[in-house]
C-alpha cells in the first residue's frame, strides 16, 4: 500500500511532525470501509437534523440502523 508519508531513516529524517499510527489507520480504513459500504440496512425514523452548535457535530438521533444483513 502506497502512503503519503516519506519514511524516515537515520541519514533521512522526516522533515515534518509524523504520525507512526498513520499506515495502520490507513488499512484498517481501507478494509473497513468497503464492509461498512456493503452492509445492507434499514433507517428507521430518527431525527438525522445536524447541530451546529457543537464541534465535532453529529445528527440528533446519531445514526440509527435496523435489520444490519
Ligand atoms: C485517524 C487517526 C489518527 C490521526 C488523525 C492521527 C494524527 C496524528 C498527528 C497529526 C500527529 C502529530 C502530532 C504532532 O506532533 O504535531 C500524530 C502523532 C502520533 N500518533 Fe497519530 N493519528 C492517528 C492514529 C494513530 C494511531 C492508530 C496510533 C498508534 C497505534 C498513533 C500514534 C501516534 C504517536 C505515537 C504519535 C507521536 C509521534 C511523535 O511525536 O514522534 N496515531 N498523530
Amino acid at each position: 500500500m502506497a502512503t503519503s508519508a516519506q519514511h524516515a531513516t537515520a541519514d533521512t529524517p522526516r522533515p515534518f511532525q509524523w504520525c507512526p499510527g498513520e499506515d495502520v489507520t490507513l488499512t484498517v480504513l481501507e478494509t473497513l470501509i468497503p464492509r461498512l459500504a456493503a452492509l445492507r440496512y434499514e433507517v428507521p425514523a430518527q431525527d438525522l437534523r445536524i447541530s451546529l452548535q457543537r464541534i465535532p457535530t453529529a445528527p440528533r438521533s446519531g445514526f440509527v440502523m435496523a435489520t444490519v444483513l
